[in-house]
């Protein structure tokens, strides 16, 4: 039984007894557990069929929290944390000893971040505690950017969802590895890295965030529809086929698609992308066309994301 509530406190309640709970932030929802209850925080690796090599960000309330979980916080990531908590950027650092294993798949580092999503701000003020939470999907699949997603990934396997609404961004956090003191980039998100640069200019992408030359990488089965996924140029260029489907900046041309989603901004993009993957494998599509965008801004995210699902 999957328990659904509005009630931030009941979620919490949930959290504070060693259960998982899913919950929304700005980003995509989150399977959330104490990070410092190991058994709690391995139910979410059952629930989702993760496998246990990949590390969970740990989630906080406010910027106090941030030394029960780093033993160090660096210039940049002071700096960062000054332009940027609470929002969609998550700090790799140093982590403090206390931190379980489990959490960091036994890295040296952790990765934290503050949601600014008003109902997960309450709900981890409540909980009281770090909260370490992956995306609120079964592994490999779309990340959820509604409470629905969730349920249709894991009811039964979670004892609680807090109901939001339909999540702001629609992509996952950015993810910097401060704990060197050159700032990288380890994967694209709605903070820029023009936007990180602003703040510290020798911030660098990893190889893997560098675009469309970048070798292939054995994380690349992520976020990957059923349907197959590819980039198009332009909607015209599309060779006319059944059961597909298209979403971009433009207007397809009348009746080459079974299903489209024009979007007004790179935004409404970013929002809608994991929603529309979801929708066109429940319409039984075969394929999503992708409208290609520059990869700067939220562009690099969005592109990031789309590759990864066309390679999947
Ligand atoms: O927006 C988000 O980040 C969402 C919401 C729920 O906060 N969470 C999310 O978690 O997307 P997940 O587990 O699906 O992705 C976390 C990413 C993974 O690529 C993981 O490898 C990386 O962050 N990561 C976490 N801790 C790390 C660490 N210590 N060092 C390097 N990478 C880390
Ligand atoms: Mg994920």
């Amino acid at each position: 039984m999957t328990r659904l509530t509005r009630s931030p406190r009941v979620a919490a309640d949930f959290i504070r007894r060693g259960a998982v709970v899913a919950f929304p932030t700005e980003t995509v929802y989150g399977l959330g557990a104490d990070v410092f209850q190991p058994d709690a925080v391995a139910r979410i690796f059952e629930a989702k069929g993760r496998p246990a090599d990949n590390p969970l960000i740990a989630h906080i309330a406010s910027p106090a929290q941030v030394e029960l979980l780093a033993r160090r916080v660096t210039p940049a990531a002071e700096k960062f944390m000054e332009a940027f908590f609470p929002g969609p950027l998550t700090l790799v650092l140093p982590r403090q000893p206390s931190v379980p294993s489990v959490v960091t798949a036994g890295l040296d580092t952790v990765g934290i971040r503050m949601p600014r999503h008003p109902l997960a701000q309450a709900f981890l003020a409540a909980c009281d505690t770090p909260v370490a939470a992956p995306s609120a999907n079964v592994s490999g699949r779309p990340s959820p950017t509604t409470w629905q997603a969730v349920l249709t990934d894991l009811e039964g396997r979670i004892p609680c969802i807090l109901q939001g609404g339909a999540t702001e961004v629609g992509l996952e956090s950015t993810v910097v590895d401060c704990s060197e003191s050159t700032p990288v980039v380890l994967r694209s998100g709605a903070i820029s890295l023009e936007a990180l640069q602003a703040v510290m200019p020798q911030t660098v992408l990893t190889a893997e965030q560098q675009g469309p030359a970048r070798s292939p990488g054995m994380r690349y089965k992520h976020y990957a529809p059923q349907a197959r996924v590819h980039l198009a140029d332009r909607a015209e260029a599309v060779p006319q086929a059944t059961r597909q489907a298209w979403i971009g900046l433009s207007e397809p041309p009348r009746g080459r698609f079974a299903r489209a989603r024009v979007c007004s901004s790179l935004e409404m993009y970013a929002h809608l992308l994991y929603a529309f993957f979801r929708e066109c494998d429940r319409a039984g599509m075969e394929t999503i066309w992708c409208e290609r965008v520059p990869d700067r801004g939220l562009g690099r995210a969005l592109m990031d994301r789309i590759r990864r699902a066309a390679q999947g």
